[in-house]
């Protein structure tokens, strides 16, 4: 507060102002030198945002491709329940969904993205649908997929769940060294939107982690799940891939020839993807 309200600061900071800068900030809190109050640098996330938005609204005036257009994202892991304390899950990050959801934004698209629980923040201008089972992942979808244009079902969902959710922490039994769990499976959301018969998105995308055979099991899935694209990437590369922050993907359709990206960063893997969607709209 102390540098920020000298009168120095102040007339510098007019002068930029009548200039037409834009400011970030500054917060309040504490100081590197040691002053508590109205000064502290915006955290980087914040200033980060306030310069995607600033051109995202410049970008606005010139026509961007997804203007209009809805896109709904799911990303991040499902968490199962087993009982009060413990839970089935997986090693997701969230990035590449969340990635998406930036791209998609940035192109001009109205963006809900449906998560499971992750480490990471989306922007404020993302509709962001906090989920944790797979259960509440399909619904939060259903509510939101009229009038999609594109879905994308980018979230590791766990296949199965517990038949039976513990009301009580599960004890420990002496003398019985194996526990059996009943798992059921969970509802398939890209399988439910590929087959919507009403409202289906005009492009379903899916995604596959595999470790190996990816052309072989990309091309069931293409079937199975009717999306109009799968985007494999193998995740026994453990440079790319899970809570990396680059990722090498190919993309599969039914009449057209793979295509092959990166290895590159999630956001440009997303912007390509992207690029590649815009063309089948
Ligand atoms: O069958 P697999 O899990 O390999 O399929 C991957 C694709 O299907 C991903 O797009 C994933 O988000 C989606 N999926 C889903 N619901 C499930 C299982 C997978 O939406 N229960």
């Amino acid at each position: 507060m102390y540098m920020y309200k000298n009168p120095a600061t102040i007339e510098n900071i007019d002068v930029l102002k009548n200039r037409n800068y834009l400011f970030v900030g500054p917060n309040s809190g504490s100081q590197a030198c040691g002053d508590v109050g109205l000064g502290r640098m915006s955290e980087p996330e914040e200033i980060f945002e306030n310069i995607q938005n600033f051109f995202s609204a410049t970008n606005k005036v010139n026509n961007l491709p997804l203007l209009n257009k809805k896109v709904v994202i799911t990303a991040g892991p499902t968490r199962e329940s087993i009982d009060p304390v413990r839970y089935i899950t997986n090693k997701s990050s969230g990035k590449m969904g969340y990635a998406l959801a930036q791209i998609a934004k940035d192109l001009g698209a109205s963006v809900t993205l449906v998560s499971g629980p992750v480490n990471i923040t989306a922007s404020q201008n993302i509709n962001l649908c906090k989920v944790t089972t797979a259960d509440e992942m399909l619904e939060c979808v259903k509510e939101n997929i009229k009038e999609t244009d594109i879905f994308i079902a980018c979230a590791a969902v766990a296949d199965y769940k517990l038949q039976n959710i513990s009301t009580q922490k599960i004890k420990k039994i002496s003398g019985q060294n194996t526990l059996t769990l009943n798992l059921i499976e969970n509802p398939d959301i890209l399988a439910h939107v590929g087959h919507m018969e009403q409202d289906r998105p005009k492009l379903v995308v899916g995604f596959a982690a595999e470790t190996q055979n990816l052309e072989e099991y990309a091309l069931k899935k293409l079937d199975k799940k009717n999306a109009d694209m799968i985007i494999a990437n193998n995740v026994s590369n453990k440079n790319i891939g899970f809570d990396s922050d680059k990722n090498e993907v190919i993309i599969f359709s039914k009449e057209n020839t793979p295509i092959h990206i990166g290895p590159i960063s999630k956001l440009k893997i997303s912007a390509e993807i992207f690029n590649y969607l815009l063309t089948k709209l």
